[in-house]
């Protein structure tokens, strides 16, 4: 039987508001109109469970939205499309909702958390989860009612010991970073995969090959995501240990923003499915430039388009 995954993580509106040129043209209590609008169901994790439905892998998710029209079009827009949730729906909070404005090459992000912050150990169904072959646990500084039960709740997923664990930190809003804490939750994890900001400040690192050793101290697998760089990676699952970097496929870039968590669903189906380190790497490389050259969230229609993609794509070069 094929291997399934369950999420712990974010799910949440992302509104994107494109056609602001320069940002003198926003003026304080002046109306101003914008060229498109795209509104998408977004969060790290969500974008990594839709990625990984459409590469035909069994998911489910925990996460937490509001009682109210965002939360309830959530819920539609996942009956209609087929995706297995076990979201939690309050009354007490609202569903959590980004606006990403593009200026030139920048990007602004306003951020309401939502339910996203009272996503909480009281929430989980430990008996649900431990039937998974995998759980993926994304945003750990956004889902702040997690953080003090982390390791326990690590510890309970574990305790299966069959179980396998990916953990992608994502950004510290308050740049704190929480290093010792990051190091504990490590011992837990299979396979960690934050990108260069995130790997440089939890290990406190100036360049990314020591960031690399320190993480690669604390977790089996370790997988940073460089962006246009491409990956460093290292691993001591199996035989021996390996250190493998590769660059990226050569894309025409519209907009990084998800390719993250495109990225890590195409490891962790490679991982699942028995493919080699280096090809896994390959693979969520593929996953990731693909979703760098497209705007917006995550669309693609199946693994074939991306492994279609790599046929023809080539490698950037150093
Ligand atoms: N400019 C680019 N050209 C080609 N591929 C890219 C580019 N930017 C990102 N990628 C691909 O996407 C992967 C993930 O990139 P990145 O380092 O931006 O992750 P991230 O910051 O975690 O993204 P997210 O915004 O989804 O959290 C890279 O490892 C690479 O494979
Ligand atoms: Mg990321």
């Amino acid at each position: 039987m094929s291997k399934q995954v369950i999420l712990i993580g974010d799910i949440n509106i992302d509104l994107s508001l494109k056609g602001i040129r320069n940002i003198s043209e926003i003026k304080l209590g002046a109306e101003l109109g914008i060229d498109e609008y795209t509104f998408d169901i977004g969060g790290s994790g969500f974008n990594f469970i839709k990625a990984l439905n459409s590469f035909g892998v069994k998911t489910d998710f925990y996460g937490k939205i509001g009682n109210d029209f965002f939360g309830h079009n959530i819920k539609e827009h996942l009956k209609n499309n087929k995706i297995n949730n076990s979201l939690i729906i309050s009354d007490e909070i609202k569903t959590g909702i980004t606006t990403m404005i593009p200026i030139k090459k920048n990007r602004f992000f306003f951020t309401y958390s939502g339910g996203n912050e009272y996503l909480g150990i009281n929430d989980l169904d430990f008996g649900k989860i431990d039937r998974f072959d995998h759980v993926h646990l994304s945003s750990y500084y956004l889902l702040k009612s997690l953080q003090p039960d982390y390791i326990t709740i690590l510890k309970k997923i574990k305790a299966n010991k069959k179980i396998t664990i990916s953990f992608d930190i994502g950004f510290d809003p308050l740049r704190n970073w929480q290093s010792e804490k990051v190091f504990e939750i490590l011992k837990y994890v299979d396979i960690f995969l934050p990108n260069e900001t995130e790997a440089l400040n939890i290990t406190k690192s100036k360049n990314i090959e020591k960031a690399l050793n320190i993480l690669a101290a604390q977790c089996e697998i370790v997988i940073v995501k460089l962006g246009p760089k491409g990956l460093t990676a290292s691993t001591k699952r199996n035989t021996g240990s390996e250190t493998i970097s590769l660059l990226p496929y050569d894309v025409k870039v519209a907009d990084t923003s998800c390719s993250g968590d495109c990225f890590d669903a195409g490891f962790i189906y490679g991982f699942l499915n028995g493919y080699g380190f280096q090809d896994s790497l390959d693979l969520a490389n593929g996953c990731g430039s693909l979703q760098a050259s497209k705007l917006g969230s995550y669309k693609f229609k199946d693994l074939s388009e991306i492994v279609d993609f790599m046929k023809v794509t080539k490698k950037v070069i150093k």
